[in-house]
């Protein structure tokens, strides 16, 4: 059994600048996914995320809005903790960086470094980016002679300052960085930042005269101290650094400290010189985690694409955003966020695979064994193989967690759920339940399958708890006298935990299918659709050919999408001698498609799979014997034979 621990685990804290968009909850859903796997396995989770409330960049906020910068930000930080709350994030302390006890933190630590002779005073003469909260030197900028991270113009300061001796930990950080290749990860941001470091550390500039939002130097008040040296020491203020030991032992270093790729050089050289000046242990391990783009394009004000995430769970639910930003995105990669795409994945991943699950579980026991589980004699081959299957899932979830691995693990979760839904058609309970002598074999296969269900639960809990909460409630476990809020790993870890003669609970529909309107191409957001709509009302200039009746124009072809999709799986459709099931990929990046094609009389399913095809892929998703069919594939036929049409090109491939 794995060693149960401490485990603290950080997201960064957020600037009440603005509202919070889809990028920053993306990094506080991927914390949250991580601490509940954490507690789920036994660990002692603190988990922390708050709001970073000094500064600059607030004080002018405040200031253009005519109110006092506290004021300014107990409004927004507010909205913080109701988004935070709406997503299900789970956090154990709200830091804010306004509060008295974290005040205490900052200055006490500034008397340490100061005492020890580490922090002198100086004159800082030199450039600051605002928005970044950044100090740079000249040949630090980019070619305009702009802010390298943001690209925006730089301001020349010039103050008596205060001053952290980073140069004198530059040796010690990157000996560091260099012995420990996990402390910064993905490794691409490693070598960025051992790169960095041999450039050469300055001291760094931690304070500043020109005005006064900030926590004020404890012997020199007319100082506030630099807003990241006061933001960075937030992991140290709730974990009791000043007031409770025992506490501060158990949880520090921490863990992880999840942050997102522009912020990885403040984590990684001036966070852990600012420890080792305090004699105190490095964090063990800082991630660097991608940027949500939208629609391919940076989440911008000025862009007017910014996604705001209340609206998409007033439309969709916390889970399947959840879902969306955990399954989709590559952790240390940029990904993409579209409407589109979390649409498809919430039709083809939430209501057809899960939902059919469950849906059809609970609606067969119901129906052929008046909704009582009973007792397993025996096994088939099916049988067994269902139940390795789920172990070795188990097993896999566990490793990929505990890696970090979250977009791999929801895929080994969801393939056995596809699995899952494989065993219901190898074993058509509705044919054993016509024959008195099957009575036993239908037993089995429906309590495998609430078994399998069990299991399911407990696997996307970390991902989706609500909904989490909600099958293991409709399997009745929870009437049977175990609470959802007290299943751990170990639950998930043998066969068989569904108990003999539990009565399962009704069918509820756990994601609502989303229809897509004919002309209504998908987009990302409020602004957007309005465009979409504008354009659209917006008059034909070009003058309307009139054209011979069968002759279309090369821009009528063109608006059919094809393309290359292989063949992932091929199954028979229940009831439906004509048709086939096929699962397609088109592309690594692109959600898997779902087709029906009426070619059952033609090809085997096994003979299709590993095929690669032509996919009308922006046919209008219809359903047929209740499933949904997103496109169409090509075929050649004379009415007697068929022949799908192959190209020996990889999926995805446009075809045209
Ligand atoms: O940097 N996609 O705060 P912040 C993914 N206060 N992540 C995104 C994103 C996007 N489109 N946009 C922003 C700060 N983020 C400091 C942190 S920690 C001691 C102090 C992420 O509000 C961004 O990468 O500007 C960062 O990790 C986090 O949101 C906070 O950004
Ligand atoms: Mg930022």
């Amino acid at each position: 059994m794995r060693e149960k621990k401490p485990f603290y685990i950080t997201t960064p804290i957020y600037y009440p600048s603005a509202k919070l968009h889809i990028g920053h909850a993306y990094c506080t859903t991927i914390a949250d996914a991580i601490a509940r796997y954490h507690r789920l396995a036994g660990d002692d989770v603190f988990f922390l995320t708050g709001s970073d409330e000094h500064g600059l960049k607030i004080q002018q906020k405040a200031e253009e809005a005519g109110i006092q910068p506290i004021e300014y930000t107990d409004k927004i930080v507010a909205s913080f903790q109701a988004l935070w709350k709406r997503l299900d994030i789970s956090n154990d302390d709200f830091i804010r960086t306004t509060q008295k006890r974290h005040e205490r933190v900052v200055q006490e630590i500034f008397r340490r470094i100061y005492a020890k002779g580490d922090i002198y005073k100086g004159e800082y003469k030199g450039l600051y980016c605002t928005p970044c909260e950044s100090y740079w030197t000249e040949h630090q900028l980019d070619e305009n002679g702009c802010c390298p991270d943001c690209h925006r113009p730089v301001q020349e300061v010039a103050e008596e300052a205060y001053f952290f001796k980073m140069s004198k930990y530059q040796d010690r950080i990157l000996k560091y960085i260099e012995d420990h290749p996990d402390f910064i990860q993905p490794a691409s941001r490693r070598n960025e930042m051992i790169n960095f470091i041999k450039q050469g550390l300055d001291d760094l500039c931690i304070s500043r005269t020109s005005f006064n939002w900030g926590i004020p130097v404890p012997t020199d008040p007319k100082h506030v101290i630099y807003v990241w040296f006061d933001a960075l020491t937030n992991y140290l203020t709730p974990i009791g650094f000043l007031d409770d030991p025992e506490k501060f032992q158990k949880y520090w270093p921490a863990d992880l400290h999840l942050v997102g790729k522009e912020i990885v050089r403040f984590h990684t050289i001036i966070w852990p010189c600012i420890l080792m000046a305090l004699d105190l242990p490095l964090p063990k391990k800082v991630y660097g985690h991608g940027w949500l783009i939208v629609d391919g394009d940076k989440m911008s004000k000025s862009k007017g694409n910014v996604v705001d995430p209340n609206l998409l769970i007033d439309e969709f639910g916390a889970d399947a955003i959840r879902y969306f930003l955990l399954r989709e995105i590559n952790l240390g990669q940029d990904g993409n966020f579209s409407r589109d795409a979390l649409i498809s994945r919430i039709n083809s991943d939430l209501a057809n695979d899960l939902g059919n699950l469950l849906h059809r579980t609970l609606n067969m026991t119901l129906k052929f064994q008046d909704g009582v589980l009973t007792a397993p004699q025996g096994e088939s081959e099916v049988d067994r193989s269902l139940k390795v299957d789920a172990m070795a899932t188990v097993q896999a979830f566990a490793t990929g967690m505990e890696d970090m691995k979250l977009s791999d693990t929801i895929k080994t979760v969801w393939a056995f759920i596809g699995r899952a839904n494989k065993y219901i058609d190898e074993t058509a309970p509705w044919a054993l339940a016509k024959d008195p002598a099957k009575k036993q074999e239908l037993a089995n296969v429906m309590y495998n399958l609430a078994e399998s269900l069990r299991l399911i639960s407990v696997l996307i809990s970390p991902f989706m708890p609500q909904t989490s909460e909600r099958i293991w409630n409709q399997l009745g476990l929870t009437d049977a006298g175990k609470a959802w809020s007290d299943v751990q790993l170990e639950d998930a870890e043998t066969w068989g935990g569904v108990p003999a003669g539990l009565h399962v609970g009704k069918p509820e529909q756990l994601f609502p299918r989303i229809e897509v309107e004919k002309d209504e191409a998908p987009v990302a957001n409020a602004k957007a659709a309005k465009k979409q709509k504008q354009a659209k009302q917006e008059p034909k200039t070009k003058k309307e050919e009139h054209l011979p009746e069968g002759i279309i124009t090369i821009d009528d072809f063109a608006k059919v999408q094809l393309c290359v999709a292989e063949v992932l799986a091929c199954e028979p459709v229940e009831n439906a001698d004509k048709l086939l099931k096929l699962t397609l990929s088109v592309g690594s990046d692109a959600p898997q498609r779902t087709v029906l094609s009426g070619i059952a009389q033609f090809y085997q399913p096994a003979e299709l799979v590993g095929k690669h095809l032509v996919l009308v892929k922006n046919l209008k998703p219809r359903k047929m014997r209740g499933q949904l069919s997103e496109g169409m594939i090509l075929a050649a036929s004379d009415g007697k034979a068929l022949k799908v049409v192959e190209v020996g090109m990889p999926a995805g491939t446009e075809v045209r």
